[in-house]
C-alpha cells in the first residue's frame, strides 16, 4: 500500500511517503542592526518527507523562529537577511522564486501555527 499526502491539484501531484518535501540546506541568516550583525540562523540543515513529521528541539534564541519565518517567507527582510543556503520545496528553491510563487505555497502548502495558538484558533 502506498499513502499518500496533499492531492488537492494536479501540479502539486502526489508523493510517495519517502520522498522530500522540504529540505532546508545550510540555511543563514543574519540581522544587520544599529548594534551590528547577529548571526542568527548559521548553517541549517533538515529535510522533511512526505508523511514525516520534524520535531525541532533547541533553547531559547537558538533560531527556531526565525528559521521558521524564513521558510514561510515572513521574515522583515531588512533587518533580517539570508547570506547563505537554499529551501527546497519539492525540489524548487523557495528563495529564489518570486513573490507571486510563494504567495501560492504560503498557507496552501506551507502553514505556521504561531506560538501563542490558543489565542489565535478558534
Ligand atoms: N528582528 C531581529 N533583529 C535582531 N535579532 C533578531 C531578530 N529576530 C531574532 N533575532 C535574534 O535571532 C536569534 C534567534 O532567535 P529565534 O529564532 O527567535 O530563537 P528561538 O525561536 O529558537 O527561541 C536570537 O539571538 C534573536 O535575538
Ligand atoms: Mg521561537
Amino acid at each position: 500500500m502506498t499513502t499518500v499526502i496533499e492531492n488537492n491539484n494536479q501540479k502539486s501531484g502526489r508523493l510517495e511517503v519517502g520522498t522530500p518535501l522540504l529540505e532546508v540546506k545550510d540555511l543563514h541568516v543574519e540581522f544587520h542592526t544599529r548594534d551590528g550583525v547577529a548571526k542568527a540562523v548559521n548553517g541549517v540543515n533538515y529535510s522533511v518527507a512526505a508523511g514525516e513529521t520534524l520535531a525541532v528541539l533547541g533553547e531559547s534564541g537558538s533560531g527556531k523562529s526565525v528559521t521558521a519565518q524564513t521558510i514561510m517567507g515572513i521574515l522583515d527582510m531588512p533587518p533580517g537577511k539570508v547570506t547563505q543556503g537554499e529551501i527546497l520545496y519539492r525540489g524548487q528553491d523557495m528563495l529564489k522564486m518570486s513573490n507571486e510563487e510563494r504567495r501560492k505555497i504560503r498557507g496552501r502548502k506551507i502553514a505556521m501555527i504561531f506560538q501563542d495558538a490558543l489565542s489565535a484558533l478558534n
